[in-house]
């Protein structure tokens, strides 16, 4: 059984014993935290992890915002420091001083991380995105980073989002060095490299625009059997969820439950849900709202193991500067104070 596995479950069994973690063949590094919940009646006693993207300059520098990351949640995914230009600026050369700050922080707190991410078409470095390699190297390329990177962080790291948006927006694999150089075969090539270097981390394929039927979800759930089908190793699946305050959650139970009916684990690895500004009162209670639609769906989802917001204030969010004219988008403001989606997560988090 996976860590993840074993700390969510560790935390379900917490539910109906009063907290004794007895069972649990393995020391986790997280306490059993508060369980209840304020979803419907009818919903399982069981709480997923609750985690946020933090960015490592900001944990060293911003003494409030690291102290509140530290106590409030229990696993930590690094927003920017293990991306590839961050890692391995250099072909063979890798850098994981940034990322190791994090690991290292999220130990100190009793956290753990949820690793992102090992194949993506973003945030590469120059050297690998112009290099024109040939197919045959830049398979080697892909699996001795996988392997650097799983294997380093073994232990710490207990999830990966091993490939990150593999389905583009027209909803057919995304063209992508990887997808164009090495054909489809490149996902199987990160998961079994990946499985390799750390048989007990979880891996997952993480994705966005998923958490709502359609074209899109159809060709991600295309892609996510087809691995099942063929044995690849693969754990789960995240939907990052960056929605608006307009989100229709309504279709996410279902959408949770494919993946259960395919024996995967699922999470919310990075939602946020962000406002047109300014917002005003009632666009942060519509936003509140969006938050615990999804909360509750993964609470009610035996198979969602987290549920991680992209950074926790709205002081460190990357909306602002990607999407000009909206923002507020996570559920603590820019003072660091809870806005009212906060209060909706509040009975989950530690
Ligand atoms: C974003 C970070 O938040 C920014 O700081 C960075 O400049 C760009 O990437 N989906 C993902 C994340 O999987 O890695 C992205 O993070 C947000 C969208």
């Amino acid at each position: 059984m996976r860590l993840a596995a074993v700390i969510a479950l560790t935390l379900v069994c917490a539910a109906c014993s009063g907290g004794s973690s007895e069972a649990d063949p393995e020391p986790t590094t997280v306490p059993p935290g508060p369980v209840a919940t304020t979803t419907a009646a009818s919903a399982p006693a069981r709480r997923p992890l609750m985690g946020t993207a933090v960015r490592a300059d900001a944990l060293a520098a911003d003494t409030a915002y690291a102290a509140f990351a530290g106590e409030t949640f229990d696993v930590l995914t690094p927003e920017n420091e293990m991306k590839w230009e961050s890692t391995e600026p250099e072909p063979g050369t890798f850098d994981f001083t940034r990322g190791d700050a994090i690991a290292e922080f999220a130990a100190a707190h009793g956290q753990t991380v949820h690793g992102h991410t090992l194949a993506w078409y973003s945030q590469n470095p120059a050297w690998l995105t112009e290099g024109a390699f040939t197919r045959d190297e830049l398979v080697a390329i892909l699996e001795r980073h996988v392997s650097a990177l799983v294997e380093h962080f073994a232990g710490a790291v207990s999830v990966w989002d091993v490939v990150n948006e593999p389905i583009g927006d027209d909803a057919v694999l995304r063209p992508t060095i990887w997808s164009e150089a090495i054909g489809p075969e490149y996902i199987e090539i990160a998961l079994r490299a990946a499985r390799a270097a750390d048989p007990d981390a979880a891996l997952y394929l993480n994705e966005y625009g998923v958490e709502t039927p359609g074209p899109k979800a159809d060709a991600f759930d295309a892609l996510v059997r087809d691995l099942v089908a063929r044995d690849v190793p693969l754990d789960g699946v995240g939907l990052q969820m960056h929605v608006t305050d307009t989100f229709d959650g309504s279709g996410l139970d279902a959408r949770l439950a494919v993946f259960a009916d395919l024996g995967l684990d699922v999470a919310i690895t990075e939602m946020d849900v962000r406002l047109e500004l300014p917002a005003d009162a009632a666009a942060l209670d519509r936003q509140a709202a969006v938050y615990g639609r999804a909360l509750d769906a993964c609470v009610a989802a035996p198979n969602c193991m987290s549920f991680a917001t992209w950074g926790w204030t709205d002081r460190y969010s990357w909306i602002p500067s990607f999407l000009p004219g909206w923002g507020a988008a996570l559920p603590w403001d820019e003072n660091l104070d809870p806005k009212p989606a906060a209060t909706v997560l509040e009975s989950a988090l530690r």
